[in-house]
């Protein structure tokens, strides 16, 4: 079967594109949209991620703000940064990059930032309004893959949709996304029963798991859509996904490959929230 390569690289370019003139747009009218990202410690991960975040900010012309603190810093020391950040007109977005050291309360952290700068749309107030179909800012990721999906011409409604992974970050809200838009949906996590018969039922299969090559073959239905969301490094070092993507593009009607798929994606709806903030603030007055 010849399968579609859902090429989240090359919409996150087109998407970049666009967004990129949005800006220049704003930029004229005086109104100069900011992110800030704030990273606590020396987590390699975490820095190669902020790293990126800065340098797709700096593609599309918003300003971003960095705020590199030691591993030690003080929970009040954060939330203080993060007051001062709530209150910034220059500050559109706030991101803390997650995972914060042990001592520090992550829920805390998040629910302290002003919801209407929650571009990760973690904070609670933004999970709510995700659940009850009115997002104001939904998350990177599984936006990210809506955005993938409906590029492609693909559309979710009434179909079988398996979520493998039940994260707050990904697994949660990209079910809900999909109910939205009409699908069935299944959660699936380490605790279910027949996974793979619950896969093998699934014409929308999304691994989001953080297991390389967990997803093998005998998981996909012929003519299945399978979304790697996963981001593992095999023993080589090299970015692998949660599925065995050459066994299984010989099943699937469409497929992302990762690096390449998702991964892009999450970080130009990153830049799209940030966009979205900024005019929400010129248009109420925040900013
Ligand atoms: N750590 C891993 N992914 C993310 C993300 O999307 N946002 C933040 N803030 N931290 C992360």
């Amino acid at each position: 079967m010849s399968y579609k390569l859902l090429d989240g690289k090359d919409l996150a370019a087109r998407m970049k594109k666009d967004m990129l003139k949005e800006v220049e747009e704003l930029t004229k009218a005086g109104i100069f949209p900011g992110l800030a990202v704030v990273i606590v410690g020396n987590d390699p991960a975490s820095r190669i991620y902020v790293n990126s975040k800065k340098r797709d900010c700096e593609e599309v012309g918003i300003k971003s703000f960095e705020y590199s603190l030691p591993e030690q810093t003080s929970e009040e020391e954060l939330l203080g940064l993060i007051d001062a950040l709530n209150q910034d007109p220059a500050v559109d977005g706030i991101l803390v990059q997650l995972p914060l050291p042990k001592h520090l309360d992550e829920a805390k952290v998040i629910r302290r930032i002003n919801s209407e700068k929650d571009v990760d749309a973690f904070h609670p107030y933004n999970v709510g309004e995700l659940m009850i179909g009115r997002p104001v800012f939904a998350p990177c990721t599984p936006a990210g893959v809506m955005e993938l999906i409906k590029d492609a011409g693909l559309d979710v409604a009434g179909k079988n949709c398996v979520v493998v992974g039940r994260s707050n970050i990904v697994g949660k809200p990209m079910a809900m996304l999909m109910l939205h838009d009409n699908a069935t949906v299944t959660i699936c996590h380490s605790k279910t029963k027949d996974l793979k018969a619950v896969c093998k039922e699934a014409d929308i299969l999304i691994a989001a798991i953080g297991r390389a090559n967990y997803i093998t073959a005998d998981y996909v239905k012929e003519g299945a859509i399978v979304i790697d969301v996963g981001m593992n490094r095999n023993s080589e070092g090299k970015v692998t996904g949660d599925v065995d993507f050459p066994a299984i593009c010989e099943k699937a009607s469409a497929i992302t490959p990762v690096p390449g798929g998702v991964g892009p994606m999450t970080r130009a709806m990153l830049l799209k929230n940030t966009i979205k903030a900024c005019n929400m603030h010129k248009n109420y007055g925040l900013s």
